[in-house]
């Protein structure tokens, strides 16, 4: 079995592409036969050991942490119903690798008929994160939420979360995604590439602002348009807001009953997976340098077993 391994901080051109034998199974897992597995950002930056203060983690290590998959095998404290079944789940100790010993129980999901795995493995990493950081701003009915990296893997369900819930919406992007954030329920677009002053934008209604994009300069630019806006970021640790306006950085998790929640809103399609492109893992490091260099239009997934 092969599996994606970081060895080293030296970032994407280091992975190595290593052969291992598949772990025995134990009474309390679930052998997945992987099928997706998410490129995010925090893949990224612990290659490069920007996370190092935050999440610590041993060398050498199996990359990323999200999967989709098709349940193979059972341990015996595990319901047989699984066998078989196309799933989702969290593998924190590594999922891009062949074959996944799953031993989480909770953080296990059955994909309902109708989602394909490669939408619902979108969840991981991308609606998980738009969802918390949906509860985390505590919004009134009718406010508006200015989102940076709206064409993103969090901010495509982002956009769609709100929404969903009958808040208003301003998404910042880039012009080559402006239409993408309009089928997405975007109600005012800002293209972030474009001067703010030739943008018809209601600033004024934006009460406030979830920060996907990480950028202090694009927040800079941004918050100074705006009044004693409340700022949730799930992508810089430290933001120094004007007087008037409040900065917090999150990190955290849903529930199980959560993923089960999103799960269901694909399969009623009030939500919709954006995939921006599927590659082989044997091709990991174009996939995460397309995650680093192009405009982001959702999740890039990487493929396992897609011959059987
Ligand atoms: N705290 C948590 O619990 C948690 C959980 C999940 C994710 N995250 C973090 O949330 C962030 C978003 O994740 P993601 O998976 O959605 O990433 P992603 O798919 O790579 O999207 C990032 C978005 O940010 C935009 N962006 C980056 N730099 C920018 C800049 N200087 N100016 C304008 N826009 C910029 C990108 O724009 P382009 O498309 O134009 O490049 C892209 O749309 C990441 O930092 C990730 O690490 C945190």
């Amino acid at each position: 079995m092969q599996a994606i391994m970081q060895a080293s901080y030296q970032g994407i051109d280091a992975l190595k592409l290593i052969t291992q034998s598949v772990a025995s199974l134990n009474p309390m897992a679930a052998r997945v036969e992987t099928r997706y597995t998410p490129v995010m950002p925090y893949d990224i930056l612990t290659e490069t050991g920007q996370l190092q203060r935050l999440r610590p983690v041993k060398l050498p290590r199996v990359v990323g942490y999200g999967f989709g998959g098709i349940v193979r095998e059972v341990g015996r404290l595990r319901p047989s119903r699984l066998l078989n079944q196309p799933v989702i789940g969290i593998h924190l100790s590594g999922s891009h690798q062949e074959q996944i010993l799953s031993m989480l129980p909770p953080f296990l999901f059955t994909v309902p008929a109708g989602v394909s795995l490669a939408d619902a493995t979108t969840l991981i990493g991308g609606a998980d994160a738009a969802y918390f950081a949906l509860k985390q701003s505590r919004l009134q009915p009718n406010e508006t939420v200015l989102v940076t990296g709206a064409n993103g893997s969090v901010g495509t369900y982002l956009l769609q979360l709100l929404h969903l819930f009958g808040y208003h919406s301003l998404a910042v992007g880039h012009t080559s995604r402006h239409d993408l954030l309009t089928t997405l329920g975007a109600e005012q677009i800002v293209d972030y590439d474009r001067p703010l002053v030739q943008q018809k934008v209601n600033f004024a209604a934006v009460s406030h602002v979830v920060d996907l994009a990480g950028s202090p300069a694009l927040l800079d630019r941004l918050t100074a348009k705006l009044g004693p806006v409340r700022i949730l970021s799930l992508a810089l640790q430290d933001y120094r807001p004007h007087p008037h306006q409040t900065f917090t950085f999150a990190s955290g998790a849903i529930t199980p009953r959560d993923y089960r929640w999103l799960l269901t809103q694909l399969a009623e399609q009030n939500l919709r997976a954006i995939v921006q492109e599927k590659l082989p893992f044997t091709a990991i490091k174009t996939a995460q340098h397309h995650l680093l260099d192009h405009h982001a239009a959702g999740r890039i997934l990487v493929t396992y077993n897609q011959e059987v």
